[in-house]
């Protein structure tokens, strides 16, 4: 059981990351998706990754104008030009449009993608449709995405092998809204808005959809462990640690930035947490891990005990009942994957 004490959080916090040189390497031929990318973590393991130089390496931004400002900052920067194309997390239908513009113009294969985008916001808000916010885009537009890419992750060369990695957090060790986690329909009590304006439920919100990302993350690699053919994919998890970000706009709070002035990483430095999870050679084959500066690590008590394996084989169905309803079209997708029966 991995509880994360404070002073064990202190230790990885203050762990020196290696430098990219470790795991950098040429991307020629390959396809690389880095969703929210025109800023924070997500721009800085654009950067790294477009001076290896892939064959395409698409900037997955909500807002074109700041997507195309990533793009020319990193082209200015490394003498690549990247693509940004539209994707909002919040939209089902924007994650299908991404998808079939992928079908269309992506090349068929894509070797690495990238779920890095996120919101964290301190009260209740929803998307358009109605479901909260952090849930919409961290959970259920991330795992929408991973699963209309997937045709072209497992049509990507089995050597050495293409990768997801989703981005978590280590707040899912922390707060996690334990008692939604538990409760009969997940999504249906997280969504629900009356709980949500309830004193304490959506400071634990964050937190709770980061875990959903390992679980969710957790049940994909299962899967893809039983599929025949065997496929090469691989789809982990990886905490950047606590880094500066705009990830915090809406929470500004003077604790909470001198917190940062004390111990957070770099922009940079908590990139290469992603590129080194996208990358790293010794990951190659290895699937179903949570990995925190740079290591394999345990993941949060919850996603290891018996009920964490129950909440998210239940996140799964769930996830897969929703998105369904969403884009019913999905279905057929996972159907020619292996994932779904006829
Ligand atoms: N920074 C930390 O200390 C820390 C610690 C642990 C984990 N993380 C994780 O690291 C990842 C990156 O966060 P960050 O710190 O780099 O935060 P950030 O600077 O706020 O970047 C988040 C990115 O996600 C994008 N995004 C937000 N909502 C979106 C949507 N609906 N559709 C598409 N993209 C959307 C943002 O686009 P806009 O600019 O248009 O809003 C932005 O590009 C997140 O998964 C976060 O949970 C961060």
């Amino acid at each position: 059981m991995a509880p994360l004490y404070p002073w064990q959080y202190l230790y990885y916090q203050y762990l020196p990351l290696p430098s990219i040189s470790a795991f950098s390497t040429d991307l020629g031929g390959k396809t690389i998706i880095v969703t929210g990318a025109n800023t924070g973590l997500g721009l800085e393991a654009a950067r790294h990754l477009a001076r290896m130089g892939p064959r395409k390496l698409i900037l997955a931004c909500r807002d074109a104008r700041l997507g195309n400002q990533a793009v020319w900052d990193i082209r200015d920067d490394t003498g690549y030009e990247p693509e940004c194309w539209v994707l909002d997390l919040a939209s089902f239908e924007s994650v299908r449009g991404f998808a079939e513009r992928f079908e269309r113009e992506g090349g068929g294969r894509l070797d690495i993608l990238i779920e890095n985008a996120a919101v964290s916001f301190p009260t209740y808000e929803t998307s358009e449709d109605g479901w909260e916010t952090m849930l919409k885009v961290n959970h259920l537009g991330t795992a929408h995405l991973a699963l209309r890419l997937l045709p072209f992750l497992l049509a990507a060369p089995a050597e050495p092998g293409p990768r997801l990695v989703v981005v978590t957090s280590e707040m899912h060790y922390w707060v996690y809204d334990r008692g939604a986690m538990l409760s009969e329909r997940l999504l249906e009590t997280l969504n629900d808005e009356e709980r949500c304006q309830q004193w304490g439920t959506m400071p634990m919100r964050y937190g709770a959809t980061k875990l959903m990302n390992i679980l969710f993350t957790l049940s994909l690699s299962s899967r893809l462990a039983r599929l025949q053919p065997p496929t090469r994919l691989t789809a982990n998890t990886v905490n950047p640690g606590f880094c500066h970000s705009s990830l915090t706009r809406h929470m500004a709070h003077p604790l909470l930035s001198a917190l940062k002035y004390v111990a957070a990483r770099s922009t940079e430095a908590g990139s290469r947490t992603l590129v080194h999870a996208a990358l790293a050679p010794e990951l190659w084959g290895v699937s179903g891990v949570y990995l925190n500066a740079c290591q394999e690590r345990e993941p949060g008590d919850f996603v290891v005990s018996d009920e964490g394996k129950h909440a998210g084989e239940k996140l799964w169905v769930e996830t897969l009942e929703v998105l369904f309803k969403a884009e019913p079209g999905l279905r057929e997708v996972l159907k020619a994957c292996g994932l779904e029966e006829d």
